[in-house]
């Protein structure tokens, strides 16, 4: 089959959060299955300066966005290691920024125009190209218009007639919602402007109008394909997802292990390890860490690390509070790497001055430190509000980090809560709590610092973690299956 891969991150080239990681991995894995996947980016300063070579290929790409026509250039590469093909949709004027979406916790003003443009700009370069493609697969609302354009704008002509398309919501609290004037920069007819479509709360929705129009849609675990069919998880969007629950699916994201393994990690340096001589590597990464971040070296005091966007999804309230309260009293370290909201950069900031020598704060986008930290750290925090997959986890597993997370969304699926009976069988992975609330998260903190402290519990734990397989194998054959049922039942009807 050909896939084409309507994103906006992918690693290496511009990643901010987990859609990036899929994105770089996925195509690469169905590209192993025998599919041929072109991946379409935005020509972002990020991507551009990423180190990847990059060509031209003279080929330009045009559209009207409201009363002007924008013109784009198409740049080719490839995934690294790989047959993948590349294009970069370059627009200065819209993509050569510092940022991808936002700067000092403001939207950039015309993100509405700026992916207007791309939705148009990957269609009209299927036919620039000539581009075999047998489905598209749209990734998070920035892609969302494109269902609609195939399925209207496009839909008589040749190469577009029949293509059909797919959403993958890898996030659905970020929806794309504009002031409805915007519509006429899309081109679209004012008629789909109802409730049924593209208007969400007197809005502009991409990621309803994306809802709506794909020809099948999925999310990123099968826990979140749930919780989102209803309040509060459905974000405003669980009666449109009710209307599509025949045609949503669950697949659970899977790791690149090529990136992600503390025995080939390049960011390791010396102090790769496997399962075999965990306890040295880890004893080693954490001396390396403690030194880099100026904590006091201390082996056996619990490192407790959290690395993410500091955006209120992940639960960060619930980290400074209960820091704030351990700091003062309980023998551990803190290490926090991220960025975002401006409120947790202060809280976190203070506190770090305030208790130098047990927590540490890095407001930065890290990939090395990033690495650092998993294999570093005794326990990785993930007490998330919502959590569509969550990779972190996962990648903690793989480095004897044992997670502590709230159960939600992916995480549930993904770490088995240490209870007597999970000890017992065996099948025990990290520590998970329901309520969200300060005192649960500490409550669940208190049984992992205590089981870190009992050896025997504490290597089951990490043994268990890391011969976990969450390889993208699997995944990604749920994907071709529900590519071919796709494309052999052709474009579904849209409600009108
Ligand atoms: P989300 O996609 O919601 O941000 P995920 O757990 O799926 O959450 O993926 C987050 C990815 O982004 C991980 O690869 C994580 O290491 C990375 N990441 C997030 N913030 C940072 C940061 N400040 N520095 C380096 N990597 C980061
Ligand atoms: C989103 C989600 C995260 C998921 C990632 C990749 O950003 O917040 O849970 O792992 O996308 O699908």
């Amino acid at each position: 089959m050909n896939i084409l891969f309507a994103t906006s991150e992918a690693t290496p080239f511009c990643k901010t959060g987990g859609l990036g990681d899929v994105c770089g991995a996925l195509p690469r894995e169905l590209a192993k299955l025998g599919h041929r996947v072109t991946v379409f980016l935005p020509a972002f300063r990020q991507a551009r300066q990423a180190g990847i070579p990059i060509e031209p290929t003279g080929v330009y790409v045009e559209a009207p966005i409201g009363q002007k026509h924008v013109r784009g250039h198409l740049l080719h590469s490839r995934l690294p290691n790989s047959d993948v093909e590349v294009f970069l949709v370059d627009q200065d004027h819209y993509y050569d920024r510092p940022h991808l979406y936002r700067e000092e916790g403001e939207d950039y003003r015309d993100n509405c125009e700026r992916f207007t443009f791309y939705c148009r700009a990957v269609l009209e370069a299927i036919a620039k190209l000539a581009l075999p493609v047998d489905a598209v697969h749209c990734h998070d609302w920035t892609a969302g218009l494109m269902p609609a354009y195939i399925k209207t704008l496009y839909s008589a002509h040749k190469p577009w007639r029949g293509l059909v398309s797919l959403l993958t919501i890898h996030n659905l609290a970020y929806q794309g919602n504009f002031w409805h004037w915007d519509m006429a920069l899309t081109g679209l007819d004012w008629k789909y402007f109802n409730w049924r479509q593209m208007e969400f709360y007197g809005n502009l929705s991409f990621l309803k109008t994306g809802i709506v129009f794909a020809d099948a849609l999925t999310t990123v675990s099968p826990t979140y394909a749930r919780e989102i069919l209803s309040a509060p998880l459905g974000a405003g969007m669980e009666g449109a997802l009710q209307h599509r629950q025949a045609d949503l699916h669950g697949i659970i994201n899977g790791v690149d292990y090529q990136e992600w393994s503390p025995a080939s990690d390049r960011f390791l340096g010396d102090h790769r390890y496997d399962r075999q001589n965990y306890a040295e590597g880890k004893a080693a990464c954490k001396r390396r860490l403690q030194q880099r971040l100026h904590l006091p070296q201390r082996p056996d005091t619990p490192l407790l690390a959290a690395v993410g966007r500091l955006a209120d999804q992940k639960g960060y309230d619930l980290i400074v509070r209960v820091m704030r309260h351990w700091a003062e009293r309980v023998d551990a370290q803190w290490v926090v790497l991220g960025t975002g909201e401006p409120k947790y950069h202060e809280a976190l900031s203070s506190l770090a001055g305030e208790f130098p020598d047990r927590v540490a704060v890095r407001l930065e986008f890290s990939e090395e430190l990033s690495h650092l930290i998993e294999a570093a750290a005794d326990v990785f925090l993930m007490p998330s509000q919502y959590e569509p997959c969550g990779l972190n986890q996962l990648y903690s597993l793989r480095y004897g980090t044992v997670p502590v997370v709230r159960a939600t969304g992916g995480l549930v699926d993904t770490v088995v809560n240490a209870t007597e009976a999970t000890l017992a069988n065996g099948t025990a992975t990290g520590f998970s709590f329901d309520d969200y609330t300060s005192l649960a998260l500490a409550e669940a903190l208190d049984r992992a610092v205590r089981a870190y402290h009992h050896q025997a519990v504490w290597s089951q734990l990490i043994e268990t973690g890391m011969r976990q397989d969450w390889s993208w194998g699997h995944s990604a054959e749920q994907y071709v299956r529900l590519y071919e049922r796709t494309i052999r039942r052709g474009p579904v009807e849209v409600q009108a």
